[in-house]
């Protein structure tokens, strides 16, 4: 039988900010952030939407009623959780209107969760094989203003179905992990803000892909010249570049999956870091943006949270693909949106629900979107269905 990505789609801000304006504004040359880093524009996060909104405009978008129906398992992957017990999958669950028999929590490793929520959707499929998984990824990548990981923030959400008999993507079911207890990314439970020795990460990133890369060569005897393209986790696009120079060298495929890299890191470029989402916005930018697809074509991704957990894993094309049909969306979302000085996004930053806890209310006429947070009353965050108007 054969499992994998069903369905998938992807959700952000309407804001962003222009990454020439922001090394403008830091007084760096444009080009480290262009080309040295690999970022164009960033997506701002307006205080009107978290990770639970996100994610909901995000399904929202490929769910229908039958699907709510069948989805038997909610998993939400989140380094960005908005409550350190109650889950972000219930109160997707509930505002998406998905049955209740379903188990439905939150998987937290850093940019690694919705990873774990895949191969745990894969194996729960397998078993019943007339379940759907909805898993979902969002986070909001904060490092703080003047930092030098500002220029790596963002934000987002992919939420993804996983089935029998996709029309995406089928999983081989073969992957390589690997962990490590490594300081290179981390948030305390009082900050907002990460923690980052964003060189390290770097190394120890590469470290992981090599290792997870050559581990899963091992098992599946499978080598470079089985994949069309590697999809990264891409917390700023060079990074994936790096990773997969360090493995291509000279080989006969190097050109094709260079070639194939630069399709995969389009939408990052152009939204930032979404932690979990990462390289499924990723993989989305290669399947919507490759000229070059064809059935049966296998693609390799490579996870990794950082603290650090890294995983290889791969899936075939499926026969009936449409690039289209996934690119519409997308570039729908990110042509139309707004965007920011750096004044005004400095200012949006800074907003947000107050850290005490008290009662507040959010304007939310200028949010557009379906699912929107409108602000907060006794302890309760108050979510609103703007369609539907509770
Ligand atoms: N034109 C072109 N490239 C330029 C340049 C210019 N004018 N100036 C600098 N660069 C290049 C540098 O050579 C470097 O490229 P390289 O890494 O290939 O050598 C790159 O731009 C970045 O420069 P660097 O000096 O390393 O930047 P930095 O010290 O400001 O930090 C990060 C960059 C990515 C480390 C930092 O933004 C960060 O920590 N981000 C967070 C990363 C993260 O989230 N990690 C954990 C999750 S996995």
């Amino acid at each position: 039988m054969i499992v994998g990505i069903d369905k998938i789609a992807f959700f952000t801000s309407p804001y962003y900010i222009d990454m020439t304006d922001l090394a403008n504004a830091r007084g760096e040359d444009p080009n480290k952030y262009l080309i040295g880093i690999g970022q164009q524009k960033q997506s701002v996060i307006p205080p009107t939407q978290d990770v639970v909104t996100l994610a909901a405009n995000a399904a929202d978008e490929i769910l229908d009623e039958a699907d709510k129906q069948a989805i038997d398992m909610v998993i939400f992957g989140t380094e960005s959780g908005i409550d350190q017990s109650k889950s972000a999958a219930i109160y997707v669950q509930s505002l998406l209107g998905i049955g209740k028999s379903a188990r439905s929590f939150e998987i937290k490793q850093a940019c690694y969760g919705a990873t774990a929520g895949i191969q745990m959707a894969f194996d729960h499929v397998t078993q019943h094989p007339k379940s759907k998984v909805l898993v979902l990824a969002a986070d909001i990548a904060r490092y703080g203003l003047n930092t030098p990981g500002e220029v790596t923030q963002g934000g987002g959400a992919v939420a993804m179905l996983i089935t029998a008999q996709p029309d995406i993507l089928a999983l081989d079911g073969q992957s390589a992990f690997y962990s490590d207890d490594i300081m290179d990314f981390w948030r305390p439970a009082y900050r907002r803000e990460a923690l980052v020795d964003g060189h390290y990460s770097t190394d120890v990133y590469i470290d992981f892909f090599n290792r997870t890369w050559n581990q899963y060569q091992a098992q599946t005897n499978r080598h470079l010249d089985d994949f069309k393209a590697i999809a990264f986790h891409l917390p700023f696009t060079k990074m994936g570049l790096k990773a997969l120079r360090s493995v291509v060298h000279d080989h006969p495929s190097a050109v094709g999956l260079l070639e194939q890299f630069e399709f995969s890191r389009q939408y990052n470029a152009l939204v930032g870091n979404l932690y979990t989402g990462s390289l499924y916005l990723s993989l989305l930018s290669l399947l919507a943006n490759s000229d070059d697809l064809k059935p049966g074509d296998r693609i390799g991704l490579f996870s990794y949270g950082s603290g650090a957990q890294g995983e290889f894993y791969s899936g075939k094309i499926i026969a009936d693909l449409q690039s289209q049909k996934l690119a519409e969306p997308v570039n729908h979302l990110l042509n139309n949106r707004i965007k920011l000085t750096i004044s005004e996004y400095e200012k949006m930053y800074q907003q947000g629900l107050p850290m005490n806890g008290r009662d507040y209310e959010f304007d939310i006429t200028k949010d557009h979107n379906r699912f929107v947070l409108a602000g907060r009353k006794a302890n309760r965050r108050l979510y609103k269905d703007t369609k539907n108007r509770i």
